[in-house]
């Protein structure tokens, strides 16, 4: 038996087929590089001391898929990572969004259905939620209003999903919702490394701390939270990887059914507590200015996850400090 991992060289899919090699699963990874690197595939079997197949390619191209299926008959199930994800990137190229990340889904699955495999792990994210309906957010609080076309993307697929278990029952799927990921494997080799300027806070940070970035915006400090900046759930990508397998021992349980689960912490921490944070935990100091809000940002975002730590027996488990510990530790390097 072996798992299909779309985007498998990316930083939450590499974390988490590092953890689905240390309970002995078969991987096959499709990446493009797109925003990834071929050296993190090395660094996979470095930390888990396994091999793993590898196909370069895209995974909106049909023909690269049904050689993949062809050649690989014990596929029982796939993760689907690939998909662009830069909240600000999709705002200016939404087509490049909408063809990549949909289509991507679309070809995936229908390649799927061709050969009968039909356990399917999406990733999703909190911003299907739009503007939260309220605090914290349960998988029974309303999506949509999506304020960007990267969020857009997950609310499409979590619909193309719905309607297609509900054609065909015998479907397995999963739909995890990330919130805020971060950190890095303990081991430093696998971690965040955005291309250009990071939109997202840790790895802004990092790279302030390690002086490639002169000083941390903070966008808005007169938010209506705890001391007025942005709150949100930070869960190590450790936690999030682990949340996959996870749902693949439920899928593997279940044999059908269509199961959506927030994976976050279920706290929220301000920027100005992520800040102090680092500097406790790392000794850097991490110079900020207060900069205007930032176009579609919300206030608060954070999850109740008690519905996995239910029926999925996952419960995140690293500190704050830890999440700033193997940022700066796979930064540092
Ligand atoms: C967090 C907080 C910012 C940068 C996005 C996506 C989500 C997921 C994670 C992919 C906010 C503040 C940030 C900076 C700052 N992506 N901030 N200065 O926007 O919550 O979520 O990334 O899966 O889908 O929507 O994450 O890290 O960008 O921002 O003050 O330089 O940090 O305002 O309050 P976000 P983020």
């Amino acid at each position: 038996m072996s798992i299909l991992v779309t985007g498998g060289a990316g930083y939450i899919g590499s974390h988490t087929v590092v953890e689905l090699l240390n309970i002995g699963e078969e991987i096959i990874i499709i990446d493009n590089f797109s925003n990834s690197k071929p050296s993190t595939l090395e660094s996979i079997k470095e930390i888990a001391k396994k091999e793993i197949r590898f196909y370069e390619g895209d995974y909106t191209n049909k023909e690269t898929l049904e050689k993949i299926f062809e050649e690989n008959k014990d596929i029982t199930a796939v993760i689907n990572f690939a998909g662009y994800k830069s909240v600000g990137e999709s705002v200016q190229k939404p087509l490049e969004y909408y063809t990549n990340n949909i289509s991507g889904a679309l070809i995936l699955l229908k390649t799927m259905q061709k050969y009968n495999i039909k356990k399917f792990i999406f990733s999703s994210s909190a911003t299907v939620y739009g503007e939260p309906e309220r605090i914290p957010l349960t998988e029974e609080c309303k999506t949509g209003g999506t304020t960007n076309p990267y969020g857009t993307t997950k609310l499409y697929i979590e619909q193309i999903l719905k309607d297609l278990y509900k054609s065909d029952n015998s479907w397995d799927i999963a739909i995890l919702r990330y919130f805020n990921p971060v950190g890095a494997h303990e081991s430093g080799k696998i971690g965040e490394e955005p291309q250009g300027i990071p939109n997202n806070l840790m790895p802004y940070i990092v790279r302030v701390a390690g002086g490639q970035l002169e000083q941390l915006s903070i966008f808005g400090n007169d938010y209506n939270t705890k001391d007025g900046t942005g709150v949100r759930d930070y869960i190590h990508v450790v936690d999030l990887a682990k949340g996959h397998l996870k749902a693949l021992e439920k899928l593997n349980k279940e044999k059908s059914g269509l199961y959506i689960y927030n994976l976050g912490t279920g706290t929220g921490y301000s920027v100005l507590e992520m800040v102090k944070a680092f500097e406790k935990a790392t000794g850097q100091k991490v110079p900020y200015k207060i900069a205007p809000r930032r176009e579609g940002d919300i206030a608060t975002c954070y999850s109740n996850p008690e519905k996995a730590q239910r029926e999925l027996n996952w419960k995140a488990e690293k500190t704050l400090e830890e999440m700033c510990k193997d940022s700066w530790n796979y930064w540092k390097f």
